[in-house]
């Protein structure tokens, strides 16, 4: 199947089912919710979500896992898009437009975007934890909810950005660039891909090949993030191009320049078709998604 139709299908199931399971703008916490629900449901490539799809599937031998594993999804595009919420402030990368929208904190204001992306968070936990879905035996639940909180948290995506922050404007090694990149964006996505194989009963031998595949098209993303705001414009990526070299971030092209660096995301995709080399065709949409993600054009 063309990419192109999968990931429009994928998108489809994964906003499905941010619809059924995010909360109501209603009641007394309605303008918080309304404050969250724009920022989800503003548009979104949807990567992590369908990227732990597919890993649960390719896991799985045949059955049927979309249902069970749909929450967890659900959960971790919570936790990107209160990342990217948090991304956007004054006070980081202070940025208008988000997903071809104004930022959060535009529309709403500085507080109430906080506030917004602090919901989301919290929100990806009540989702994974609840215990009115008990499609994912208790076990690996528990490994699930801990693999993404250590993903997200000051060992993964936050102690990446506070890195990247602290590191605006300095001229920095190759192995804190590295570092940065597979922690700010690497982190989640692997833990999006290794939290589907566990939802689907992974044995450790398929564990340790999603974990090197997320590795590898983690680093991969964030470089071809790092190119394309390089190489593109505003309107085609729906946030501002060239912000970075503006805001004198570490990056790929800063430090390599844009030849050797999507020649380094290249070598990335191909350590990740590397880790799938013991599965069949059931691995063709991890495979389809890795290529994906180094010809995207947004
Ligand atoms: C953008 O992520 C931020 C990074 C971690 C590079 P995406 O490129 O997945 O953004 P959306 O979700 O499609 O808006
Ligand atoms: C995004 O890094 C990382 C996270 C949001 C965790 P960037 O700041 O490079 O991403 P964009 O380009 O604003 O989406
Ligand atoms: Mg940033
Ligand atoms: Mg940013």
């Amino acid at each position: 199947m063309a990419i192109k139709t999968y990931l429009e299908g994928q998108r489809k199931l994964v906003d499905e089912g941010l619809s059924r399971y995010m909360l109501q703008a209603e009641g007394d916490f309605a303008g918080h919710i309304e404050a969250m629900r724009y920022s989800l449901f503003v548009g979104g490539k949807r990567v992590r979500p369908i990227l732990c799809l597919a890993a649960a599937r390719m896991t799985a031998g045949g059955r049927d896992i979309d249902e069970a594993v749909l929450p967890v999804a659900c959960a971790l595009e919570c936790i990107h898009t209160y990342s990217l919420i948090h991304d956007d402030l004054p006070a980081m990368d202070d940025d208008a437009l988000r997903r071809g929208k104004p930022t959060n904190h535009t529309i709403f204001g500085e507080a109430a975007a906080i506030l917004a992306g602090d919901g989301l968070l919290s929100f990806a936990f009540d989702l994974l934890s609840s215990p009115d879905d008990q499609a994912i035996a208790p076990a690996a639940r528990l490994e699930i909810i801990f693999t993404i909180a250590r993903a997200a948290g000051p060992l993964g995506m936050v102690g990446g950005q506070s890195l990247d922050v602290a590191n605006e404007g300095r001229a920095i090694s190759f192995e804190l660039l590295r570092t940065i990149h597979r922690s700010k964006t690497g982190a989640l996505i692997t833990a999006s891909i290794v939290a589907g194989g566990i939802a689907a009963g992974a044995n450790p031998g398929q564990r340790k090949a999603l974990t090197e595949y997320g590795n590898a098209i983690g680093l991969a993303f964030q470089i071809v993030d790092d190119l394309l705001n390089v190489e593109s414009t505003t309107e085609q990526l729906g946030k501002a191009a060239g912000s970075d070299a503006q805001r004198g971030k570490a990056t790929y092209p800063a430090l390599f320049g844009l030849e050797k660096s999507r020649g380094l995301a290249g070598d990335a995709v191909g350590r990740a078709i590397t880790a799938l080399r013991d599965f069949g065709p059931e691995a063709d949409p991890l495979r389809g998604l890795a290529h994906y993600i180094i010809n995207r054009k947004r």
